[in-house]
């Protein structure tokens, strides 16, 4: 199994103080990691549960992929980041499998982590991010 861990499940949200307040009330979470990823286009929120986190993400300018994703399907799940130990050798088992990649090698992610994402056409509707620590 390549899979080690659930890293992080993904909201895209508009107001990310809004969203944050909304999950510190309703369950208690704290806020863990807090980070503007440029390249990306996003900031993001990290608010751990147990060994995951939840991701809440919200675009930093309107050509970013989460301002596009929020415009075309509104607020919600954005992707899953499921956390593996090698994350070149899991994108290659994924395209093996027949996954469409989005990053056809490994590319820096947030708190220095390395990252892939799969496309998802191909991952019956998901958007997948391979999460290597
Ligand atoms: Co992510």
């Amino acid at each position: 199994m390549i899979l080690t861990e659930i890293d992080h499940v993904a909201i895209a949200v508009r107001d990310l103080p809004a969203a944050i307040n909304y999950y510190q009330r309703a369950f208690g979470a704290t806020v863990d990691h807090r980070e503007v990823v440029e390249r990306d286009g996003v900031e993001e929120v990290l608010m751990k549960v147990a060994d995951s986190y939840i991701q809440l993400l919200t675009p930093t300018r309107p050509d970013s992929p989460v301002a596009k994703a929020l415009d075309k399907r509104g607020e919600g799940l954005h992707h899953v980041g499921y956390r593996v130990a090698d994350c070149a050798a899991a994108l290659k088992a994924m395209v093996a499998a027949g996954a469409t990649p989005i990053d056809t090698v490994p590319r820096p992610g947030s708190r220095g982590t390395t990252v892939a994402f799969i496309h998802p056409k191909g991952s019956f509707g998901t958007l997948i991010e391979l999460v290597q620590e």
